[in-house]
Order: structure tokens, then sequence, then C-alpha cells
């Protein structure tokens, strides 16, 4: 059932189509003129519109126009007794879904509206309201992390969110917010990387009027902004020694000091993340010890995306459903997107349906559609997929493996870790695709290796 404005100053008329569409199970709602349908429209909650061309005041094109400036305008089939070429051209370049010369019978009534309103099953399979922070992915390493943002969330503890960058770092931040007793207050993030050194301390700690030169203010600061809620302290590893001193003390003390202000009393919950390894910065001495135990108490990591093959689809799909258009992915065109090694992770990915949404030409997207993505792939995407199932697995997981040992620089626990399996299956693996590089050096394909006696066929 659809609530369906009739707009027509001829009320005989109106009574007569509104009776139809009651019988057609809608409800009616009428208007006598322009001014009036189009206050009827602002008010929200019209499904389709049936609008008269000719009526005094505001015309039917008119209304037409103005209603192009409403957020979410419903659409609009045009009935008029006196059909012209302007007319009907004007009226369709303003988007009318039809146009119809009256009297239309019943019969024509119903179709027109069927034709208007989303299909049923469309309707059903409509993009899901889901807001900006909405957490897609149940791979493993997804589920672990979403199972560590619920256990998270209520308590107090200061969080280190480690990863590539566009792994999500911020959307995993605003969840715990979200998810916690703070949910309802303050979430302010402040990007630490982007805020030359001096300036940062003002941005956080605030500073008084008069302070330093440029200080015609008092200024709160991101810490009494976030009182009572959250502060996300981003990019981390970016804030010099100085800084890092600073904030220290304020997390110690659970104090501010405002430049050139007294101490000040704040209740912060503290998120932090960085793309960096800051246990190598420690090592190297760019990050103060003492500020990573105090921050890094519980570290949640996003893998990259290339590690939780599992979640690309569905982000995908996501990302595609957002864009609007109810486009979807062929399957060549989701194993394009499996073969991509996205080293821009989810960002990369929805940047890429964006695109993909609004430049291709048919409702279901093509491998084709992603030829933009960069050249690894479209080399790879046929050799991945080329033979049976086994051999495109084996090649895969062979890749997979070899990224994360290199990513380890070889630590094998790590690299297990990494790909969320046991070491011993690692080292089963390893052995099976020739990656055991104490053994062999990698590949060693053809090479007089002093272990050919085993006979085993290297062939592809
Ligand atoms: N699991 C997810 N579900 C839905 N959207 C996601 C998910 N992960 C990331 N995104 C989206 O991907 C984009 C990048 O995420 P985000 O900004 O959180 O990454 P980041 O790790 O903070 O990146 P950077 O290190 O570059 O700051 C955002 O548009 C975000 O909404
Ligand atoms: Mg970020």
């Amino acid at each position: 059932m659809a609530r369906i404005l009739i707009v027509d100053d001829d009320e005989a008329l109106r009574e007569g189509i509104a009776e139809t569409l009651g019988d057609l199970g809608h409800e009616p709602v009428q208007a006598g003129d322009g001014a009036a349908a189009l206050a009827r429209l602002a008010k929200g909650g019209i499904d389709a519109v049936l609008l008269d061309l000719r009526m005094p005041g505001i015309d039917g094109i008119e209304v037409l126009r103005r209603m192009r400036t409403l957020p979410a305008p419903p659409p609009v089939a045009v009935l008029t007794a006196v059909p012209t070429a302007d007319n009907t051209i004007e009226a369709m370049r303003l988007g009318a879904v039809d146009h119809l010369a009256k009297p239309v019978g019943r019969d024509d009534l119903a179709a027109l509206v069927a034709r208007m309103l989303p299909a049923p099953a469309r309707a059903a399979t409509a993009p899901p309201e889901v807001g900006e922070d909405e957490l897609v992915g149940s791979s493993g390493p997804m589920r672990e992390v979403q199972k560590s943002i619920g256990r998270l969330a209520d308590s107090e503890t200061t969080v280190l969110i480690t990863g590539e960058t566009g792994t999500g770092k911020e959307v995993v931040a605003r969840a715990i917010h979200r998810h916690g007793r703070r949910g309802g207050r303050a979430f302010v993030a402040v990007n630490c990387a982007a805020i030359p050194g001096p300036l940062l301390e003002s941005q956080l700690f605030g500073h008084a009027r008069g302070a330093f030169t440029g200080a015609i203010a008092d200024r709160a600061g991101s810490f009494r902004e976030a009182d009572g809620g959250t502060l996300f302290l981003d990019e981390i590893g970016d804030m010099d020694l100085a800084m890092q001193a600073k904030l220290l003390r304020v997390l110690q003390d659970r104090m501010v000091v405002p430049v050139g202000g007294k101490p000040v009393a704040v209740d912060v919950r503290i998120l932090a993340a960085t793309h960096r390894d800051l246990r190598a910065m420690v090592a190297k001495g760019e990050f103060r010890e003492d500020l990573f135990y105090r921050i890094g108490v519980v570290p949640v990591h996003l893998a990259p995306l290339r590690e939780r093959l599992s979640d690309i689809l569905p982000l995908a799909e996501y990302f595609l459903a957002r864009a609007g258009g109810g486009r979807r992915l062929s399957g060549e065109a989701a194993a394009r997107l499996l073969a991509h090694p996205w080293p821009g992770n989810v960002r990369e990915l929805r940047n890429a349906m964006e695109r993909a949404a609004v430049l291709a030409p048919l409702a279901v997207l093509s491998a084709a559609d992603f030829a933009f993505l960069a050249g690894e792939a479209t080399t790879t995407a046929t050799d991945w997929l080329a033979g049976d199932l086994p051999a495109a697995v084996a090649r895969l997981e062979s890749e997979l493996i070899r990224r994360a040992l290199a990513a380890c620089g070889g630590n094998r626990a790590e690299a297990a870790r990494r790909l969320n399996i046991h070491r011993q299956l690692l080292y089963e693996k390893m052995r099976r695709y020739d990656l055991d590089v104490s053994a062999n050096r990698t590949g060693g394909v053809g090479e007089a290796d002093g272990s050919v006696g085993e006979g085993r066929p290297k062939t592809q």
C-alpha cells in the first residue's frame, strides 16, 4: 500500500481517481492546487504523485520544477487534459515518470501506479538503512575484532588500534565508543599526524586567552570537548617526543593544563590508532616506552584486506548497495575483486565500488568495469583462476603465505598468527608449496639446490 498524492483543480476528477486508488489498496491524499501540493510534499511520506498540468496559480510544470529541490522527491506522473509536445517534453525533462492524457481508465491507472512504485521484490533487497559506522565482515580476523570491541566497549581501558592504511581503524574506534557506556556522549577524533607539534598542544589541551600571539579567545581543546566521552588520537605514532611526554602526564593525572592556563580535571576515555609499528619505534627511541605501555594495554589489530579474503565480497556488496542504483556483481567481477591485492585496503575497495557504480554501463558489473584497478591484477586475474579448483586454491594459499612471511621478515610464528592458522599447519603448507626458505631459497624452480634427488615434479 502506498500513499499517493492527487493534484488537480477539478474536484470531481480528484474524487474519482481517489476512489479508484482506494479500491486498488492505496491511500489517496488530495491537493486542489500547486501550492497545496508543495506544502503537502514538504511534510514527506508521499510515495507517488499524480499531477495535473493546467491549474490556477502554480501550474504542474512549476510544481515539478520545485519538487526537484526536495531531498528525495517521489515519482510523479503527469495527467493532462491537453497533452502537447511542449508540455510532454518539459514534464519528462523535469523527471516525470510518464505523461498521460485524461481521462485515465481504471486499468491504466493501476498499471501506471504499479510502474511508479518500487516492486515489492526490489523493496525487499533495497539497501538496508545502515549508518556510516557499520562494521561489515565475518572473516575469522574480523570476528575476533568484533568480539574485542564487545569485550572492551564498557571498560575504561585505553585501546591501541593498529593496521595498515584504510583497514578500518577509525570505524573500530567509533564502534567501541558507540557500544560502550559513553556511547551517548561526545566522540572527538584528532589526527595527530595532520597537526604540527606546537599547534597540537593547544588543539588537545586548549589555551587561555592571550597565552600567545593569536590566542584571542580561550580554547577548550579536544580533551575538554570530549569530557565524559571518548577522545580518539589517530596516528599517534606521528606525535613528536615532546608531545608524547605531555600526553603521558595527562593520562597519568587525568588533568589537562591548557597553554597559559590552570590544570583542569577531565574524564575522557582514550582510544588511539596508528599504522606504524610502535614497538619498533620504541626500540629506535622514536616513541616513549612508558607511553607505549600506557596506551598499548589492549591492542586491537586489523588485518589487511588481502588476509581476510572472505570479507572482500560482503564489503563490496555493502558499498555497492550504499551507492544506490541497484547494481550487482557478476561472477567474473567478483573473481577480479578477490584477485586484487588491495594495498589501500577497505578504503580502496570502497572507492572502487563507488567508481564502478557510477561509471558501469550495465546493472550487472563485469570484470571490465574494474579495469582501473592496478595492473597487477590484470595479468594475474586470469592466471589465478586458471585450471581446476585445487590448483586455484593452491595458488592463492601459497601467495598469501608468501606475503605473510615477507611482511613479518620470515618470522613463522608471526606469519601463522596473521594468517590465523596453527604454526604446524603453516609449516606443512610451506613444505607443500616449496616456501621453506631455510631448506632452499624461495622458488628455486630448475635450480640445482642439492635436493633434486627427491624427483618431485616442479612443473606448473
Ligand atoms: N569493516 C568495515 N565495514 C564497513 N566499512 C569499512 C570497514 N572497514 C573500513 N571501512 C570503510 O573504509 C574506509 C576506511 O576506513 P577507516 O578510515 O576507518 O580506515 P583507517 O584504518 O582509519 O585508515 P587510515 O590509516 O588511512 O586512517 C572508511 O570509508 C570506512 O567507512
Ligand atoms: Mg584513520
